[in-house]
């Protein structure tokens, strides 16, 4: 059961509701526009506010859904293994060659499913960092970085605080490119349309 809700976690995450959204409701391809990701920054960024709200939607719900079908599947355990393989599958999707997304939002949808105090701070950081920097990767980085923190704070057991590891290095790293953006000064703020 624990095999069959990591593969199911994994084909769920696999789904990239960006790229669908923007592809099949508007009729541009994700990947050639603005930073190229496939997350609901890059389509709010080039497709405005519906779309991108899709998009956070659909990878929020599906962490969340992975996570539930997890613990239906084999308890606790389940969901742990279920939170780990479907931001994998969002990273790496079976349906982009393995191409994908930066798995901010299903991290958020893991997270919800996982304890809300931790996403409430967790969600609190993200949206002051952007806020205050206008850079929605900065935020996201920061925010990423926090989660292990959060969980300890908050006395989450220790196998959830390896996933916070999990994800928080899964987060830095898949934002490398905006983190040499950032560097070189050339990351897209909020507001604004720049090629990434
Ligand atoms: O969640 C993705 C965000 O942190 C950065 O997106 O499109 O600016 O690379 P983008």
């Amino acid at each position: 059961m624990i095999i069959l809700a990591a593969l199911l976690a994994y084909i769920l995450g696999s789904v990239p509701f960006g790229y669908l959204t923007s592809k099949y409701l508007w009729g541009v391809d994700i990947t050639k526009k603005g930073s190229g990701n496939i997350g609901a920054t890059n389509v709010y960024r080039n497709l405005g506010p519906y779309p991108g709200a899709i998009t956070a939607l659909g990878d929020v719900g599906k962490g969340m859904l992975a996570v539930y079908i997890g613990s239906l599947l084999a308890g606790e355990r389940g969901a742990l293994v279920a939170s780990f393989f479907v931001v994998i599958g969002h990273a790496y999707s079976i349906f982009l060659k393995f191409h994908g997304g930066k798995i901010v939002a299903t991290t958020f949808g893991v997270l919800i499913m996982t304890s809300i105090k931790v996403t409430v701070v967790v969600f609190f950081i993200w949206l002051t960092v952007m806020l205050i920097s206008r850079y929605v990767s900065l935020g996201s980085i920061v925010c990423g970085l926090s989660i292990p923190l959060i969980m300890l704070l908050f006395g989450l057991d220790w196998s959830y605080v390896y996933l916070g590891i999990f994800l928080a290095v899964m987060i830095f790293y898949r934002h490398r490119d905006n983190i040499k953006r950032l560097l070189s000064g050339t990351e897209n703020k909020i507001g604004t349309r720049k090629k990434g």
